[in-house]
């Protein structure tokens, strides 16, 4: 079968991966690369169309980022959106200008449904704008065919030679109509027919790790979340027990957790790997004893868990590859740099300084996150595993405010497992970004029976959210909230009042440490 792929040249915007994620989405394979891509390389590639996408500069500006002029006389359709739309305008003998008034969010643009791109989009339509600066003359063979109140030409096109330009974000959600404008040019400009599956992408991926590996050692820091895991029974696919897997099980896990990534990981379990269980409970505890400032506990658990993984890589002796389950969001949030630092994720990119190996292997780099679990259905990972809510690296360490303590983890495993249980009975699990439990590590006087209690106070916390960057609280049922409460003050020993946070991130975040 003739392998489709279509490829994004990167030019700095904040979209890229999403544009491939959407061309994905139409099935048909889909690569983000730097805009500096040599011309052989495209040639190479034979690409069956390439998309430019934004970015923040202007056309004009000597350091903005530009691409070979030839790229776009290839022959191959090509789609720039917002800056790469400038940047074909300009390199083909446009002009691009400072718009009298910029416009930044959903716009009504009206549309000439003729153009191929626009087959089936309505004649009037909302998209998502975000630009200084824009198309003030197509360069002479254009068209228009979409415009705004702000821009006579928020598209055009140049049918014969297959090049087409938007001012605004297809890729975007708020762009009504976007699916259809990409699925256009995939299918009716590129002439894809879109028969790539994930399953081929799982395929792919598992060769090119063979290949890549030959016969060489893997270690991959397994904590059972759903990127390792799917990271891990990738490679365990490519290369079987070449892998070595090490699970870290540092008491700070949700109740049950160590075994039950062991009965799936472990020996007896259905992957081909070598799978190295560290209980390491106590050393933890230890280290963690009288540290109550967040930011040091979460350093502590970060540090000593490089260090539990150090020795256990020196026992394997000589590593290959280190194997790392990043995500495309991680990239993104670790690779801009400029922010402030709110919290230290000490589990992105920590380990590649402490452990000798030839090269890292990321394969999930590239993904979204319903994308690495689509990958890990297609792999026959189990559900529970699969659709697991995100836990953080540092575990229940900060979901304990202040000291961390055995009891105090016992405690909030427990009160955490009843939550989890009773949100399932009600069937609100798959409707909810994130819920925990959480130790305020305040106590406060209770009754029970006919004596006084001073116990715990444990705090219910749940959000939707879809990026995790923002949330909001949920509105867990009462009647839910009540069972919880009630069961968690007459289950666990040591609790006596339970509290609902209903803060939002903004101000609030969604740990508690
Ligand atoms: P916050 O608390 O920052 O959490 O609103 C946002 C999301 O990130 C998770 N989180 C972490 N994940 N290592 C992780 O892998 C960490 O150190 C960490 N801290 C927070 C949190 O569970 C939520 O999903």
């Amino acid at each position: 079968m003739d392998k489709e792929l279509v490829i994004v040249l990167d030019f700095g915007g904040q979209y890229n991966q999403l544009i491939a994620r959407r061309v994905r989405e139409c099935s048909v394979y889909c690569e983000v690369h730097p805009y500096t891509l040599s011309l052989e390389k495209i040639k190479e590639m034979n690409p069956k169309g390439i998309i430019f996408t934004g970015g923040p500069e202007s056309v004009y500006d000597m350091k903005s980022p530009h691409c070979d002029k030839e790229i776009l006389e290839l022959g191959i359709p090509v789609l720039g959106i917002c800056y790469g739309a400038q940047l074909m305008v300009y390199l083909l003998g446009g002009k691009v200008e400072t718009a009298p008034v910029s416009e930044y969010g959903k716009t009504e643009v009206a549309i000439d449904t003729n153009s191929v791109l626009f087959h089936n989009v309505s004649e009037k339509t909302i998209a998502w704008m975000s630009h200084t600066d824009y198309i003030a003359k197509p360069p002479a063979e254009f068209k228009i065919c979409a415009s705004t109140d702000v821009c006579p030409a928020a598209a055009i096109e140049y049918n014969e030679k297959k090049l087409y330009a938007t001012q605004f974000h297809p890729e975007v959600i708020h762009t009504q109509e976007g699916m259809k404008m990409l699925s256009n040019f995939v299918y009716d400009v590129c002439g894809c027919k879109g028969n790539w599956k994930m399953s081929s992408f799982v395929d792919e991926i598992v060769k090119s790790i063979r290949e890549k590996v030959g016969d060489g050692k893997v270690l991959c820091a397994l904590s059972g979340g759903v990127d390792s895991s799917v990271a891990a029974v990738l490679l365990s696919k490519a290369v079987g027990k070449q892998l070595t897997c090490v699970f870290v099980d540092q008491g700070l896990l949700r109740k049950n957790e160590g075994d039950e990534v062991e009965a799936v990981f472990g020996p007896e379990g259905p992957y081909d790997l070598n799978f190295i269980r560290v209980n390491c409970q106590e050393r933890f505890y230890r280290k963690l004893r009288g540290v109550t400032e967040p930011e040091k506990k979460r350093k502590i658990i970060g540090e000593e868990f490089i260090r539990v993984f150090e020795e256990e890589a020196k026992k394997i002796g000589t590593v290959d590859y280190l194997v790392q389950g990043t995500i495309y969001p991680d990239v993104i949030e670790s690779g801009l740099g400029k922010s402030a630092v709110i919290k230290s994720h000490h589990n992105v990119g920590g380990l590649p300084d402490y452990v000798d190996f030839k090269d890292i292997i990321e394969p999930l780099r590239m993904l979204f996150k319903d994308e690495v679990r689509k990958v890990g259905i297609e792999l026959g990972i189990p559900e529970y595993l699969v659709f697991r809510q995100p836990f953080p690296g540092p575990g229940l360490g900060i979901r304990i405010i202040g000291e961390v303590t055995a009891e105090k983890c016992f405690i909030v495993q427990e009160a955490d497992a009843i939550y989890r249980e009773e949100i399932a009975n009600a069937g609100l699990d798959k409707k909810l970004g994130q819920y925990f439990a959480a130790l305020t590590n305040m106590q406060s006087v209770g009754v029970m029976g006919d004596y006084r209690t001073y116990d715990y106070a444990i705090a219910l916390r749940a959000v939707t959210t879809s990026d995790f960057m923002t949330a909001e609280p949920a509105q867990i049922p009462w009647e839910v909230l009540e069972k919880v409460a009630s069961r968690i003050v007459n289950e666990v020993k040591g609790v006596n009042r339970v509290l609902y946070d209903c803060t939002g991130k903004p101000p609030a975040t969604i740990e508690f440490e």
